[in-house]
């Protein structure tokens, strides 16, 4: 059988298993214990002034932060549609009215122009939003200099959804703080993993703590059970957090492995016919979780599908961008700015295996099997 290579795949080569054995040999399992004190501690020195509470996914650290701003029936939220369904879907969950905004060539990520048009004339229609959800798609980071000037210009608050942009920054800021809650997710493939797992990030001190008694069933810290509201059971769970420590304490080397296969696969393609790519706009920096690439059929001679079909059947593993939400059919009477730039990413795009122990020779025999698809 051809050695298979998988899109992303997690490693654990730091004190994962010792941690692990910590948490259980001190019977702390559950959403309370000192891994999760100490892996939010950890994020927290490492985004400086902001603050980090752990969640059992970054799905539900978004509706956490949505609930936070106050959205509820009939408001409308504003939301890059060229990301991953969970983006949007905890706007459903609070009975908000997702409008789809498109995305720009130079980022993959939502468009300032389509944004401010779009405020514009939802205002006029008498409904101006609540919240406006900018996503980091693939590790590279939104355009955040012109879009939070047009959040503050209008007053609405950002949700930035880095959940796969963990270690990515713009002249030195960190993905995760530019917004007023910031959303990672530490899922199985992503850059690091708790299982699955998240994190809230904002610089409101208050607002994180809400979100940590929101996690816990809203219990108020009674000698019996209280709850004055509806909570969710959202919190992260220790073993996750011994996990997720020893995880982040190597980010770094990840990063670097992963912008590594990134750099190698821009070099092998070199001069391949119909193949691209975004670059880093000045200052920005990407963690590259996913290596990404666009495939112009009427140069190369075939199509992403076609690159994805002959590396599956080398049980080589890749996986097509984000279909947009505004093509969804679950989304299909949701409202719509912008012109065909996510479709044609859609349809052009490719992430190829990305995993940070993917040796040279598995991007070579990548990267061959691709050439031999120009004969
Ligand atoms: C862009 C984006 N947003 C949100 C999520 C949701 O994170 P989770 O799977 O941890 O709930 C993911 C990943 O799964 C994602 O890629």
């Amino acid at each position: 059988m051809l050695k298979p290579i998988p899109l992303s795949t997690p490693i654990f080569d730091g004190n994962e298993n010792d941690f692990v054995l910590q948490a259980i040999g001190t019977k702390q399992i559950s959403t309370a214990g000192d891994f999760i004190n100490d892996f939010e501690k950890t994020i927290k020195n490492s985004l400086g002034k902001y603050n980090v509470a752990l969640k059992n996914s970054g799905t539900s650290a978004i509706h956490l932060a949505l609930r936070l701003i106050g959205i509820g029936a009939g408001d409308e939220v504003l939301c890059q549609s060229f990301t991953f369904c969970a983006s949007a879907n905890p706007i459903i969950y609070l009975g908000g009215t997702p409008i789809f905004i498109d995305s720009e060539p130079t980022t993959w990520n939502m468009c300032p122009d389509i944004l401010e048009d779009a405020i514009l004339d939802r205002i006029k229609k008498g409904k101006k939003p609540k919240a406006i959800i900018v996503v980091d798609l693939f590790g590279m980071p939104a355009r955040f200099e012109e879009i939070l000037e047009i959040a503050q210009k209008y007053d609405i608050p950002v949700i930035e959804d880095a959940a796969e942009a963990l270690g990515s920054s713009i002249e030195g800021r960190e993905c995760g703080t530019f917004g007023e809650f910031g959303v990672f997710s530490f899922n199985g493939n992503k850059i690091i993993t708790t299982g699955s797992g998240g994190a809230l990030i904002s610089a409101n001190f208050e607002a994180i703590e809400k979100s940590k008694y929101l996690a816990v069933q809203a219990r108020e810290i009674y000698k019996y059970y209280v709850h004055k509201e509806i909570g969710f059971n959202y919190r992260m769970n220790n073993m996750s957090a011994a996990i997720g420590l020893a995880q982040f304490l190597n980010l770094d080397k990840k990063i670097a492995l992963r912008r590594k296969v990134f750099e190698n696969y821009q070099n092998l393609l070199n001069g391949f016919d119909g193949f691209s790519t975004i670059l880093e706009p000045n200052g920005y920096f990407s963690n590259r979780w996913l290596s990404t690439f666009l495939v112009n059929q009427s140069e190369a001679g075939f199509s992403n599908e076609d690159v994805r079909l002959t590396l599956l059947k080398e049980n080589i593993e890749t996986r097509y961008l984000w279909n947009p939400l505004h093509l969804q059919p679950v989304f299909k009477d949701a409202t719509f700015y912008g012109g065909g730039a996510s479709e044609d990413l859609f349809s052009k795009g490719i992430c190829l295996p990305s995993s940070e122990n993917l040796s040279m020779d598995d991007q070579e025999r990548i990267i061959g099997i691709i050439k031999r698809m120009y004969t």
